[in-house]
């Protein structure tokens, strides 16, 4: 959190900078019609498919699909961060940067921030204080010892106590007269329910601190010592504390995974304390919630793409539940994502203290791939009858159908056909009905658009096929509106008017059209910019990918398009997919495929009479 940038300083660096005179510091570029063209920077070719475009300030590479404005170049091309980027173009340009112009709002949220990052240390120093000094520490310490925590752990781990009381904590404080609005911000204290007033959030408990990536506290954990109930409280979620982005113990372990490029993840605090006792240190546990596509980014980013991630699981159902959960994050995020279920009855700690490290390393030994290990547990829970069979099936079916990658899909496929003896293309045609129920699901389901799928740039996946797949999202038409709005920007209001987004299938191509309907009304007609600008390399591919193309657009042919997507959509919407919906509901699979193959010959038929009836052309 270096420095911030207006909005429309960024919009005037854009627009002093040139984007050919940038790219050719780096890359020998050649004229090439309304183009320049050269050797793409960012993957290895002997003929050049690098286009950058003067009048539209983008570029695009069509081998590999990377692609944006002047901006994303420099990030890709030089490793800088966006402000960085927006600095270096500046300097160029002769440009200056006012680094005092923040928001107050902005500089109201960074100095809240860092209060709440002194106050947890603050904190922090405080329980430690109570566990080592204070006379109703010693039983804290002896739980501690008892749970085979060494003075070490103790010290680098900054581990407390805090005191059995009310207040105890709040007295602390208002001595030093911090306000208690922001201890409540902090979530430390709670506010009472029935009086004025406030109280302590942990009482009587071990605290361990969670720290960030930059060992500054953001919240923390505290355990009972006994078997009172809840066994662990979390601090809430605060402005520094988010728990899908939180993993107690990285700041410990960073180093380390980096340089083994391999993560565990394990469940809870003491699991990891345990870890790290025993020379485990590329391990990192989850704050009481689920694996997150954020935590996978995070680890990914660490251990590097070829990475390993090990999942440590106390059992089976455990480790199948986290698993079916998971593979969709693993799968785009890593090569290699594993699950280690111990024996019935351990947790990674308790097996560490029992067995040993050596043991616990022998058991990472067997640690499987998710996928295989899915297929492993449906097979010891169903057996191999014919009727285990269909059950193993059916149970995998949308696991095997959420593996995005064609290949490693069809690998699992055919590992499944030789472990269950089924014949592998049966199998293929059972994931595909599964796949195209799913591609359904979404369509109709447009309100869930926040899932994981709609932030692909989790992994920075750019194999072959995303590229084309990026290429092809969505249908023709959608691509083409979505063109039209890039280049034709006046057709703008009218696509507000007809809400034409909201017919959209594709939720990437739908943001994209979002963001540049926010472009475009934008209340500073200045800023208006028609290529908007993603945090997202996904996002900024498409785009540049549909900007740079040549298009001629005029009044009429952007109505007969507009008036085609209507028509095509409107009609489609409500009879088939309704009745698909109800199949699924009422879980009739039989009616469901019957329907979903009625509606691909329907949907079929109907573009092509559809666009013999408007007379229109086929644009790619
Ligand atoms: P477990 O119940 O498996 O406990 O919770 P544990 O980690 O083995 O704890 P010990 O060994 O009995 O001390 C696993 C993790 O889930 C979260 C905590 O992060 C815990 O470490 N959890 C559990 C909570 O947040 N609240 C709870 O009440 C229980
Ligand atoms: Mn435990």
């Amino acid at each position: 959190m270096a420095f911030f940038i207006p909005e429309e300083k960024i919009f005037e660096i854009k627009n002093a900078a040139d984007i050919v005179d940038i790219i050719s510091e780096s890359v020998l570029l050649k004229k090439s019609g309304r183009n320049y063209v050269g050797l793409c920077p960012f993957h290895s070719e002997k003929t050049p498919s690098f286009t950058v475009n003067y009048e539209k300030q983008i570029f695009y590479c069509f081998g590999c699909g990377a692609g944006g404005n002047v901006f994303a170049y420099l990030t890709k091309k030089e490793g800088f961060t966006f402000p960085e980027a927006v600095k270096y173009v500046a300097g160029k340009y002769g440009i200056d940067i006012p680094v005092e112009k923040i928001s107050p709002e902005k500089h109201k949220e960074i100095s809240e921030k860092d209060s709440i990052f002194s106050i947890n240390k603050q904190a922090m120093d405080f329980f430690k204080g109570c566990l080592l000094n204070e006379d109703n520490g010693k039983k804290a310490l002896e739980y501690l010892k008892k749970r085979k925590i060494s003075d070490n752990t103790i010290r680098d781990y900054h581990l407390g106590y805090a005191p059995d009381g009310w207040n105890v904590l709040l007295n602390y404080f208002a001595k030093k007269n911090v306000l208690t609005s922001m201890l409540e911000k902090a979530g430390l204290i709670i506010r009472k329910n029935k009086s004025e007033g406030f109280y302590d959030r942990f009482r009587n408990r071990i605290i361990f601190p969670i720290f960030d990536v930059n060992s500054q506290v953001i919240g923390f954990g505290g355990r009972v010592m006994d078997d009172s109930l809840p066994k662990y409280l979390n601090s809430p979620e605060t402005i520094v504390f988010n728990k899908s982005q939180s993993l107690y113990g990285l700041n410990m372990a960073r180093s380390e995974c980096r340089i083994t490029e391999t993560v565990f993840i394990v469940e809870g605090y003491f699991d990891l304390l345990s870890l790290h006792e025993n020379g485990i240190i590329n391990s990192v546990a989850t704050l009481g919630t689920a694996i997150s596509s954020e935590h996978v980014k995070i680890l990914r980013a660490i251990v590097g793409k070829d990475g390993k991630i090990i999942l440590v699981y106390d059992s089976d159902d455990a480790g199948i539940k986290a698993a079916q959960r998971s593979i969709e994050i693993f799968d785009k995020g890593f090569a290699d994502a594993r699950i280690l279920v111990l024996p019935s009855g351990y947790d990674p700690d308790s097996y560490l203290v029992k067995f040993g490290q050596q043991a616990f390393k022998n058991a990472v030994l067997s640690a499987q791939g998710t996928v295989s290990f899915l297929i492993n547990s449906a097979i010891k829970k169903y057996g191999l009858s014919v009727e285990g069979k269909i059950h193993i099936v059916s149970e995998l079916k949308n696991t095997l159908s959420s593996i995005e990658d064609n290949v490693a899909r069809a690998l699992y496929i055919r590992e499944l056909s030789e472990k269950i003896n089924i014949d592998e293309s049966a199998l293929h045609e059972r994931v595909r009905e599964t796949l195209s129920g799913i591609t359904l699901n979404k369509y109709i389901n447009k309100s869930d658009s926040n899932t994981i799928s709609d932030n692909p740039d989790v992994a920075g996946y750019d194999s072959e096929n995303s590229i084309i797949e990026n290429r092809q999202r969505g249908t023709r038409l959608e691509r083409q509106i979505i063109t039209m709005m890039l280049q034709f920007s006046e057709m703008v209001p009218e696509i507000i008017k007809r809400d034409l987004l909201s017919g959209f299938t594709d939720d990437i191509l739908k943001s994209i059209g979002n963001a540049i309907i926010d472009q475009q009304t934008l209340p500073e007609p200045n800023l208006r910019d028609a290529i908007p600008v993603f945090d997202n390399n996904e996002k900024n591919s498409i785009v540049a990918f549909l900007s740079i193309k040549d298009e001629v657009w005029d009044n009429k042919s952007c109505l007969e398009l507009i008036k085609q997507f209507e028509y095509i959509y409107k009609r489609n919407k409500d009879t088939s997919i309704k009745k698909i919906k109800q199949a699924e509901e009422t879980n009739d699979e039989k009616l469901l495929l019957e329907l979903l193959r009625a509606k691909q010959i329907q949907a079929k038929n109907k573009r092509n009479s559809s666009l013999k009836a408007l007379g229109g052309k086929t644009i790619w």
